[in-house]
């Protein structure tokens, strides 16, 4: 995929500096969380249903990751998983997603990331342009950055997107909401495409799965219900690694959908997808 247009940066901003950055702040998260895992992860609260959960560490790896950018890049904004969204003058905003995978860390699950994203323009998926972002696998220390026009990257080597033969062959990663209504209609699409593809992987992170994605260890991934933090830093690293991302019917990849893969194949899933109403665009009931 062709990388958009760069925007204009605040002056003496480059993608680069904002990349280090990232990484910077994901793996001081990391690190914070790593160290600071306790024996059993209790949950603190719940979010959008009672089996969204959110831990100490999800709150103590966001504030970290606030305190950094605060310091740092005082005029930014931030929008975050687990706090109220910070105002900024310079028109870049820090995507921040303190554990992506919570469900995985709670179970110790090895599946789960710090994931950070900085992005210009309005601060949704449908608008802004990703500049720089970086996932770290905390588990396992796999690190993959990106910055728009650069490149990605996995532990500072070049990663590129499977080169699959068909959608019959494809090796294809997705996930599920925390509604149940909504879950129950993930399954009957599921059931859409699952005989049409090689299988089926849900691994619990979809900042991780967009990553497989850009390195060839999925071949294309698609999920309904992502929030900006979920997809924002994999998202760069998908496109950079010569992905598509996309929504449904010419849409952007927004919360609606994402589908993300090589451009032909995606093509194809998408088919499937609009055809199992994927997106919800025709059951809004249905959530
Ligand atoms: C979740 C994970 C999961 C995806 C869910 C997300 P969280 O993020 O990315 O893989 O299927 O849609 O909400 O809640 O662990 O930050």
């Amino acid at each position: 995929m062709i990388s958009p247009a760069l925007p204009e940066l605040p002056d003496g901003v480059t993608v680069t500096a904002l990349r280090d950055l990232a990484v910077r702040l994901a793996t001081a998260a990391g690190a914070l969380v790593r160290e600071g895992r306790p024996e059993r992860v209790v949950v603190a609260a719940t979010k959008s249903s009672d089996v969204d959960p959110v831990t100490v560490m999800d709150r103590a790896s966001e504030d970290l990751l606030r305190e950094m950018i605060a310091a740092e890049r005082p005029d930014d904004a931030i929008l975050g998983e687990e706090g109220d969204d910070v105002a900024g003058t310079s028109g870049l905003t820090w995507v921040l997603d303190p554990i992506d995978g919570t469900v995985n860390y709670l179970y110790g699950v090895a599946s789960w990331a710090v994931s950070v994203a900085v992005v210009a323009g309005p601060p949704e998926p449908a608008s802004w342009t990703v500049l720089a972002g970086c996932v770290h696998s905390v588990a396992d220390g796999r690190t993959w950055s990106a910055g728009l026009g650069e490149g990605a990257t996995r532990d500072d080597v070049p990663v590129r997107v499977g080169t699959p033969t068909s959608l019959g062959a494809s090796l294809v990663g997705t996930g599920f909401g925390y509604d149940a209504a909504r879950r129950a209609h993930q399954a009957q699409v599921l059931a859409q495409v699952l005989p049409k593809i090689r299988d089926i992987r849900r691994l619990g992170s979809a900042a991780i799965d967009l990553c497989l994605l850009a390195d060839g260890s999925l071949d294309l991934y698609y999920e309904r219900g992502l929030n900006p933090w979920d997809m924002a830093a994999g998202a760069v690293v998908a496109t950079e690694a010569g992905a598509v991302v996309t929504g449904l019917r010419g849409e952007p990849a927004t919360t609606a959908m994402t589908v993300a893969g090589p451009a032909e194949l995606v093509a194809q899933l998408a088919e499937i997808l609009e055809a199992a109403d994927a997106d919800g665009a025709s059951s809004p009931e249905i959530g």
